[in-house]
């Protein structure tokens, strides 16, 4: 028999609607804020990830789902961020829309070891604005990735905030890191030890204790940044606190991804295990340009749907909305039983009907298995009355109703 790919997951109907609620209420905060929706292929050039996030960083180095077809090289994306800047490129939106809104729900691809929270498809809910770099871009976007928890009845969430600097500042760090760990690398991990050869900024969020501790002793503050970019983000934290939105800044959150500059954040759930981020997201004011844009700021966020599932918690059991069950026993009964269930759909009452079972008990059983708030019984008796049997599940009643008032009584 075939297995699922690890990694990737099957959702049966309880759960589906549960994803359907978080979109929707996604949707709906995303319209409070003026974004709307933009759909991209899961599909794109390789070329376009190794570019965007960077040749040094995990994901362009290990987690790529590659395709190839003859010389092309394609990829499943691996995040939504560098397939909008591209489509926006692509179809011009620069030049005609200019700033723009934008927001995403679907499946991402990662070729990562499977684990809680960490498989190879997952989804995400992401919002992107290209087009600012006015520092008020920023909190908006940090208070909308908040809102939208809210909406979506999740508590205890910490947001981290940082400020990475223009890409001089960033070049003036990995400076200052490689000098001050260039005698100390013997103390380090393996991966800290390749990561201070080819991205050693990476080497400030390693989660081995070692290294942690080789850092906290580097003693960095952000006396590296450049003026402009400390003003802009003493204007971002001004505009979180003057709209109440709690955050901690921690000077070792530097994301994994090389497109990010200035403001970066990340949204942390102690609920959720070892993979404790709930999303992230921050600044990429290079990423238009580098790509073949204009010299424009841009910045966004996305959120792992699964992730905030998990921090949801389970959610009590759906009873049944009012599905209406018909049951008929007998050929004659049948055919007046299709009929009623067509007029019932007809007037938009979610039914449905006993295909396979023999006995009334049998069918009944099914019944409650659906949550049916109705059954709708048609036997012999019925037939020559005209009539149905109409049990209320919920209050366990029954009582007799001619064809003509079914809809009528089932409404009221
Ligand atoms: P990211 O941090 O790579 O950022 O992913 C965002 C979120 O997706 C994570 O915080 C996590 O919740 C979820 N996630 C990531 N990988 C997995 C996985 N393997 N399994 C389950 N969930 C996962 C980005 O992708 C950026 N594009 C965010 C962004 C948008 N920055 C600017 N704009």
């Amino acid at each position: 028999m075939f297995k699922r790919v690890p990694g990737t997951k099957d959702i049966f109907p309880t759960e589906v609607s549960r994803w359907q609620r978080v979109e929707e209420v996604s949707r709906a905060i995303f319209s409070l804020y003026n974004y709307r929706e933009a759909r991209t292929p899961v599909i794109e050039e390789a070329g376009l990830f190794n570019r965007s996030l960077g040749e040094s960083s995990d994901i362009v180095q290990k987690q790529m789902f590659l395709i190839r077809n003859k010389e092309d090289l394609y990829v499943l994306r691996p995040e939504g961020t560098a397939s909008l800047v591209r489509a926006y490129l692509e179809n011009q939106l620069d030049k005609t829309l200019g700033l723009v809104k934008f927001y995403y729900i679907g499946p991402m691809f990662r070729l990562e070891r499977p684990q809680k929270g960490r498989l190879r498809q997952f989804h995400h809910i992401g919002a992107e604005i290209i087009g600012s770099s006015c520092p008020a871009a920023d909190v908006e976007i940090i208070a909308l990735a908040d809102k939208l928890l809210a909406a979506l009845g999740i508590s205890g969430q910490q947001i981290v905030i940082n400020n990475l600097g223009c890409s001089k500042d960033r070049n003036k760090l990995t400076e200052i890191l490689r000098n001050r760990l260039k005698d100390k690398l013997s103390g380090l991990c393996a991966d800290c030890r390749v990561r201070f050869k080819h991205n050693v900024l990476r080497i400030l969020d390693c989660k081995n204790q070692a290294c942690q501790e080789a850092i906290a002793k580097l003693d960095i503050n952000d006396n590296y940044l450049c003026q402009d970019c400390q003003t802009h983000f003493r204007k971002v934290r001004e505009g979180l606190d003057n709209l109440k939105i709690e955050y901690q800044v921690n000077p070792l959150l530097v994301r994994g991804l090389d497109y990010y500059t200035r403001t970066v954040f990340e949204i942390r759930h102690t609920g959720l295990g070892s993979q404790d981020a709930l999303g992230a997201g921050g600044r990429y004011d290079n990423l238009v340009k580098e790509l073949g844009g204009p010299d424009t700021g841009a910045l966004g966020f996305a959120l792992g749907i699964e992730r905030l599932l998990l921090a949801q918690g389970p959610e009590p059991a759906v009873q049944g909305k009012g599905l209406v069950y018909v049951i008929a026993l007998g050929d004659e009964a049948e055919k007046e039983g299709m009929r009623l269930l067509d007029n019932l759909r007809k007037n938009g009452i979610a039914s449905d009907r006993d295909y396979e079972t023999k006995s009334l008990k049998g069918a009944m059983r099914r019944a409650n298995d659906l949550h049916a708030g109705y059954v709708v019984i048609i036997g012999e008796d019925e037939l020559k009355k005209n009539a149905v049997t109409l049990k209320d599940m919920v209050s366990g009643g029954q009582k007799e109703v001619k064809y003509a008032d079914l809809i009528k009584e089932i409404k009221c």
